[in-house]
């Protein structure tokens, strides 16, 4: 079965092909980033209209990289949420339109859904069940994942996401958009310790987070004096710290606290390597094992996208009628299930 997984959810329009048998066979990526740069973030009416521009040439791009032809396309999972309600529905128009054409299924999928499963997708990858830690630009969860369609939230944050943490922290710090990678970056160069920040909640004997605190720490640090730029690296790096401890120690946490044995880390920040080295030196004293997506599966994609449709369709979920759609800016993931 081969599966058109297409994702325009926020700021990348990412346009990929899943074969049941063979695996991944092509994916692209076009991401916004220049476009919006210089707005300082993603504008919503520009980001559906770059969506419209790109989707046809990313889908030709696809289909030559993995030598097939529309009409080998046996059905088409798009992202329905949650997201910009502008750029999803470019995703789902484009998708139900295509599969209308065609005679073929269209499957809305979660967007969070597709992160979650996505280090299903590499080569060394877990079991069911285990633990996944969903660090995205919006939201910061831990879920125990049983099997597709089936999640038990055990905890998220109370406030900021992890990486909105990052991102405006980032604009506090003068750095451009998107924050998370400009910061980490700098974080590299700086020395953490100097200045001291909190690690929220860490001991507050539940999974929960809470990050907006850290950014206004920060923003405190930054008022009490002129910050050269030798205190802005030294302060990325303490930020750096404190968020991935509190991450880190939490997600172990919470693959102890079930019983099991494998985290699976998804989200844009997942691509930090601090996150990484802690999770990874947390988990080799622990007995425990961390998987990680593709670098370039981190971010959003639609790769993620075909292959969590083809496991809902495999799962045996129903496409709902062909033509008519809805999309779901706001869509709790606890509303999945097959
Ligand atoms: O999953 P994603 O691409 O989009 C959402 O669904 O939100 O995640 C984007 C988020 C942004 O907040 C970005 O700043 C953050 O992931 N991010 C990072 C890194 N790379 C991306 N945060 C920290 N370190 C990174 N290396
Ligand atoms: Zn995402």
């Amino acid at each position: 079965m081969l599966i058109l997984g297409i994702e325009s959810s926020c700021d990348e329009t990412g346009v990929a092909l899943y074969d049941t048998d063979r695996g991944l066979l092509g994916h692209a990526v076009h991401t916004q980033v220049a476009m919006h740069e210089a707005y300082g973030g993603v504008v919503p009416e520009l980001a559906s209209r770059d969506h419209i521009r790109r989707l046809i040439p990313l889908l030709d791009r696809v289909l030559a990289e993995a030598g097939a032809k529309r009409e080998g396309i046996d059905a088409i999972a798009y992202t329905a949420g949650p997201g910009l309600a502008g750029a999803l529905l470019v995703g789902a128009s484009f998708a139900e339109s295509l599969a209308f054409a065609l005679d073929i299924p269209a499957l809305p999928v979660h967007h969070l859904e597709g992160h979650l499963l996505s280090p299903l997708l590499a080569r060394d990858r877990p079991d069911y069940p285990f633990v996944a830690l969903l660090v995205s630009g919006g939201h910061t969860q831990l879920m125990r994942v049983e099997r597709v369609g089936s999640y038990e939230l055990l905890g998220e944050s109370v406030d900021d996401a992890a990486g909105e943490a990052f991102d405006k922290t980032a604009k506090l710090l003068g750095l451009g958009y998107p924050g998370g990678p400009a910061l980490a970056a700098l974080a590299a160069q700086g020395t953490p310790g100097r200045f001291k920040l909190p690690r929220p909640m860490l001991h507050s004997g539940d999974f929960d987070f809470s990050f907006s605190g850290l950014k206004t720490a920060v923003l405190t640090a930054a008022k009490a004096r002129e910050l050269t730029d030798a205190d802005k690296a030294d302060l990325a790096a303490e930020f750096q710290e404190a968020v991935t401890e509190v991450l880190a120690t939490k997600a172990l946490g919470a693959v102890k606290h079930c019983g099991l044995k494998a985290l699976v880390v998804a989200g844009g920040v997942g691509a930090n390597r601090r996150l990484r080295e802690r999770l990874d030196a947390g988990a080799a004293k622990a007995g425990l094992r961390v998987y990680y997506p593709e670098v370039a599966l981190c971010t959003d994609n639609g790769a993620m996208i075909a292959f969590c449709g083809a496991q809902r369709l495999l799962a045996g979920a129903a496409p709902p009628e062909g033509g008519a759609f809805t999309i779901r800016p706001r869509w709790p993931l606890a509303d999945l299930l097959v």
